[in-house]
C-alpha cells in the first residue's frame, strides 16, 4: 500500500512538488512545480497532445487567453450555477462543503462529536478578477474552466481552417476555482491545470452516445498505455442530479488513490448547452444544413495526473524507493556516471558522452559518491537508464546501460546509444 506521505515527502526532497509561497507559510490550494515536476508535466502534456491532435485528422488544438470577457461566464451559466454548497462551523468558523459529510464527520470530532453548522448557503466558485486603471474597475474572472474558450472561437476555428463535423478542438491550459477546501495534496487545488478535448458532433441521439462511448474508452486506454495500474482505474457514471450544469450525462475516470476513489479525467455530453447559449451554430456547406452541433467532451486535470503517475509508479523494495514511471514520463531519461571522479580519462569520456546525450534526451550526470548511491537516487527520480563509463568504456568504446525496474545491465557501443535509447522510449505499451 502506497502512503500519501511518502510520496509527499518524495516530491518535495527530490524537487518534483513544493508547497506555494512557502517562505511565507503557504498558501492553502496552490502548489509549485520544482526541476523534476515540471519535466513530468511537459511530459504528461506533450504525450496527450501528441495523441490527441498530432496523431488524429479531426482535432486541431487552440490555447485561449485565461482572461475573457464577462459576458462569457453568463452565458455559459457559470455566474449562476458554477456553485458548492458551503456550510460554516458554528463552533470555530471553518467553513466546509456541505456535501462533503466524511470531512463534515471528521470535524464534529474535534469538537467532542457536537455539529452546530450553519445553513448551507450558494457559493461560487469562480475567481474574480478586477482590471483597468479608472474606479469602477472593471470585474471578471479567472477563467474556471479551460472549455469556454473553445467555443467562443468556434466560428473562428471553423473559417480558419477546414474541420467538418465530426471535429474536436484540444486545449492545455490552467484554470481557477475558490475551492471551498482545497486539500489530499495537489488533488484539490484552486489553481491547476485542465487537458480537455470538444468534440462537435451531430445533434442526433445515436450518434452523440456512440462518440460518448469511443472517447470514454480512449481516454481510458491512454492511462493504460502509460504504465497506469487497470486495477485502480474505473470509470464511474454520475447520477443526473450530481451532473455540472451543463452535462446531459457524464462519466469520471476514477483512481483508486491512497485517499480512496476520485475523479482525475470527466467525460460530458454537453449536448447543445454550450453552443446554444453563445447562439453559434455550423453551416453545412455541402448539404447547406445549419444546425447547433452538440458535444462531447473530455476533461482531464495535469495537476491530478502528475499525482497519480506518481502515487502509481512509488514503489518501495527492500533497499530502494523507485518510480517507475513510464518511460516517455519520466523526467530524466537517462543518467550518466563515470566510474569514478579523479580519473581524468573517464572523466573526459564520460563527460563527451554525457554531450552527445544532452542532445537527444533529458540527461542527468553524477560523479558523487558510489556507483550505488548514485543508482539509487536516480531509481528515486523516476530515471529508466543509468549509463556507467569504466575501465572497458575506454578500450572498446561501450559502456553500461543498467535499466530502473530490472536492474539488468546491457553492455552498449556509444555509437548505438542514442539509437538504442530512442528504440525502448518508441515502445507503445509499458503496462
Ligand atoms: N470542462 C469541464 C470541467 O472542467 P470538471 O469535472 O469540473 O469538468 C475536469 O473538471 C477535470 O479538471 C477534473 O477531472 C480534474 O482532473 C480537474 N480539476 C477540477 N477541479 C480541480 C481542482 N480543484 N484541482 C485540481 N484539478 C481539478
Amino acid at each position: 500500500m502506497v502512503f500519501l506521505d511518502n510520496v509527499v515527502s518524495l516530491t518535495k526532497r527530490r524537487g518534483f512538488i513544493y508547497p506555494g509561497s512557502e517562505i511565507y507559510g503557504g498558501i492553502a490550494g496552490f502548489w509549485d512545480y520544482g526541476p523534476l515536476g515540471v519535466e513530468l508535466k511537459n511530459n504528461i502534456k506533450r504525450e496527450w497532445w501528441r495523441h490527441m491532435v498530432q496523431l488524429r485528422d479531426d482535432v486541431v488544438g487552440l490555447d485561449a487567453a485565461i482572461i475573457m470577457n464577462p459576458q462569457v461566464w453568463v452565458a455559459s451559466g457559470h455566474t449562476e450555477s458554477f456553485t458548492d454548497p458551503l456550510v460554516e462551523c458554528k463552533i470555530c468558523h471553518k467553513r466546509f462543503r456541505a456535501d462533503q459529510e466524511d470531512a463534515l464527520t471528521s470535524h464534529e470530532r474535534e469538537h467532542g462529536g457536537k455539529g452546530s453548522w450553519t445553513d448551507a448557503k450558494v457559493f461560487n466558485l469562480l475567481t474574480e478578477v478586477l482590471l483597468g486603471t479608472t474606479e469602477p474597475k472593471q470585474k471578471t474572472y479567472l477563467r474556471g474552466e479551460i472549455t469556454q474558450g473553445v467555443f467562443v472561437n468556434f466560428r473562428n476555428v471553423v473559417d480558419s481552417t477546414r474541420v467538418k463535423i465530426p471535429f474536436g478542438i484540444a486545449q492545455i491550459g490552467k484554470a481557477f476555482r475558490n475551492e471551498i477546501t482545497p486539500g489530499n495534496f495537489t488533488f484539490r487545488s484552486r489553481e491547476f491545470e485542465q487537458m480537455e478535448l470538444e468534440y462537435f458532433v451531430k445533434p442526433d441521439e445515436a450518434e452523440s452516445k456512440k462518440m460518448f462511448e469511443y472517447w470514454k474508452e480512449e481516454r481510458m486506454k491512454w492511462y493504460t498505455s502509460l504504465g497506469m495500474d487497470k486495477a485502480k482505474l474505473r470509470f464511474h457514471d454520475h447520477e443526473p442530479d450530481k451532473r455540472a450544469h451543463y452535462a446531459r450525462y457524464a462519466t469520471d475516470i476514477e483512481y483508486n488513490a491512497p485517499f480512496g476513489w476520485s475523479e482525475f479525467e470527466g467525460i460530458h455530453h454537453r449536448g447543445d448547452w454550450d453552443l446554444g447559449r453563445h447562439k453559434l451554430q455550423y453551416k453545412d456547406d455541402v448539404t447547406g444544413e445549419e444546425y447547433t452541433p452538440w458535444v462531447i467532451e473530455t476533461s482531464g486535470g495535469v495537476d491530478r495526473a502528475a499525482l497519480f503517475f506518481l502515487i502509481d509508479s512509488y514503489c518501495e523494495e527492500e533497499k530502494r524507493v523507485i518510480l517507475k514511471l513510464h518511460p516517455r514520463l519520466a523526467p530524466v531519461k537517462v543518467a550518466v556516471f563515470p566510474l569514478v571522479a579523479n580519473k581524468p580519462e573517464l572523466m573526459a569520456k564520460a563527460q563527451t558522452i554525457y554531450a552527445m546525450l544532452k542532445k537527444s534526451f533529458v540527461t542527468a550526470w553524477d560523479d558523487r559518491g558510489n556507483i550505488g548511491k548514485r543508482y539509487l537516487s536516480q531509481d528515486e527520480a523516476g530515471t529508466p537508464w543509468c549509463v556507467t563509463v569504466d575501465y572497458d568504456t575506454l578500450k572498446d568504446d561501450t559502456v553500461t546501460v543498467r535499466d530502473r525496474d530490472t536492474t539488468k545491465q546491457d553492455r552498449v557501443n556509444i555509437g548505438k546509444l542514442v539509437a538504442y535509447i530512442e528504440e525502448k522510449l518508441k515502445e507503445e505499451s509499458y503496462a
